[in-house]
């Protein structure tokens, strides 16, 4: 059998490093050397987490190595990641070369497409691992080929309804935050732009999604240049297929709490506790917050909810300065931050308050569990409707007609549907139902298990 060696580069966002380093995990297990490469200063915070086993890291410099703060520019952030970026990785793969390790595919998240230009330098094989879903690349691709004069003239219209064949209708408001007109992170649709002309050059590439076949089907086909395949969901194996019962978390947190909440959400009933999170980019105004507060406090059920601590110089305010903070932490428990997908997988959670970042989304349903669904902005819309209307495992909160903020008595309603009654009992159901068909994807034999052998097999074909 031919040794592979992958080299996984990840944009260094929690949200991109989370599933690569899952994805790294799995490709262990196919008898691949792997090396995980992320920036200097993303490496530096990973270090206290838990390195799993066998997995070699090198970090490369992306021209901000003390970190970037919140007031940096994000347009000179990505321009000088790609250009330092480009020259430590090309160094990094020939000391690897040098050391008998040579690097035989370059595997890449979706915001560094001059991966592949580093690639095909070198002449090493390489592949995108796109971490949002399906249905959300194929709505950029449409963007792209042909589709971008009908969103641009109707982005505005919020009863406009978009129809892109072989995904399910979707409005403004369900399509991703970049497109628009108040989008400040200018950089996103041009990389995604490059990232599909450099794919559009090679004869039907291989794209690896964190999905699985039975969850997006259809959204998998809707890209005829691409062979797009589900090798998803990229979760911890103890909450998943269970092969490794001690692999129970990613192993690359860039944010830390401690463990107090596991012995508090022993004390409580099943399926009593809401847990609530926005992720780790998202920031919610202060009057956002206390509504939100408030409406825990008046659905009367334990909760568990991570705020972050704010970092230097931004916007959020954190815990402290909320007027009802006190009467919060008497009735629940606040974290800055915990193991989510050990929190999702214990029996005492009944509901997550989520804003539908991709991981979540899927962490929700391994978890099995209900959500109010709370999406912020970049892919959390879409995913918002494929929970609400497609999967059929949560709610998603109304916003009055003129008001920004979504009311405490609406979490309250949401939580009592999700929770409570008929249509509750029902989206339970359709969790454990999805649940069970992530397992069946990944186990030996499974759609996501034999997606990946295949794609392994091919690299040392040289096929892909
Ligand atoms: C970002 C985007 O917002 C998201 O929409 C996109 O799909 C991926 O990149 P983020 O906002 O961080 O991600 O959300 P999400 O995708 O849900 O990823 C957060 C990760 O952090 C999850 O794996 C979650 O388990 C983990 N997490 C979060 C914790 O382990 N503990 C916490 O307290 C909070």
């Amino acid at each position: 059998m031919v040794q592979h060696h992958f080299l996984l580069v990840t944009f260094p966002a929690q949200g991109h490093i989370n599933p690569t380093l899952q994805f790294a995990k799995r490709l262990l297990r196919t008898a691949s050397h792997v090396t995980f490469a992320t920036s200097f200063s993303a490496h530096r915070r990973m270090k206290n987490s838990t390195t799993p086993i066998g997995l070699a890291f090198v970090p490369f410099s992306d021209g901000y190595d003390d970190g970037f703060k919140p007031n940096d520019d994000p347009q000179h952030f990505m321009s000088e990641l790609r250009r330092c970026g480009s020259e430590t990785l090309t160094n990094i793969v020939h000391s690897l070369g040098h050391e008998g390790r040579p690097v035989t595919c370059l595997i890449y998240t979706f915001l560094l497409p001059w991966v592949a230009d580093v690639a095909s330098k070198l002449q090493i094989p390489s592949a995108l691992l796109w971490i949002q879903p399906a249905t959300v690349l194929g709505v950029y691709y449409y963007y792209f080929n042909g589709y971008g004069d009908v969103i641009t003239s109707n982005i505005n219209d919020p009863s406009y309804c978009f129809e892109f064949p072989g995904l399910p209708l979707l409005t403004s408001r369900e399509l991703p935050s970049f497109f628009l007109p108040s989008n400040t992170h200018l950089f996103v649709l041009p990389t995604i732009e490059e990232l599909f002309h450099k794919l559009d050059g090679e004869d039907k590439p291989t794209v690896l999604v964190n999905t699985f076949d039975a969850l997006e089907f259809d959204a998998l086909k809707v890209v005829d240049k691409l062979n797009l395949i589900g090798i998803g969901p990229l979760i911890p194996s103890a909450f998943l297929d269970r092969k490794d019962l001690s692999d129970k978390s990613f192993g690359g947190d860039l944010f830390h709490g401690s463990r107090d909440y596991m012995e508090w959400l022993n004390s409580k009933p099943e399926s009593s506790v809401v847990y609530v999170s926005f992720g780790t980019m998202s920031v919610l105004s202060k009057p956002q917050m206390e509504e939100i507060g408030n409406g825990l406090l008046e659905s009367c059920r334990p909760f568990l909810w991570v705020i972050r601590q704010p970092e230097n110089g931004t916007q959020e305010k954190g815990e402290t300065e909320l007027n009802n903070i006190e009467e919060l932490r008497r009735e629940g428990m606040i974290v800055p931050w915990c193991s989510q997908v050990e929190v999702l997988s214990h029996p005492s959670v009944g509901c997550f308050v989520t804003h539908c970042g991709w991981n979540s989304t899927v962490e929700s349903l391994v978890g099995g569990v209900p959500v109010v669904v709370f999406p912020q902005w970049s892919d959390q819309g879409t995913n918002a409707k494929l929970i609400e209307d497609v999967w059929k495992t949560g709610l998603r909160v109304r916003v009055n007609e003129g008001e920004e903020i979504v009311g405490g008595d609406e979490i309250k309603r949401c939580l009592e549907t999700v929770m409570g009654g008929e249509r509750g009992e029902e989206m339970k159901m359709n969790a454990m139902k999805w649940k069970d068909m992530a397992m069946e994807a990944v186990q030996e034999g499974g759609s996501s298990y034999m997606n990946l052998q295949k794609f392994v097999d091919e690299i040392g074909n040289g096929q892909t």
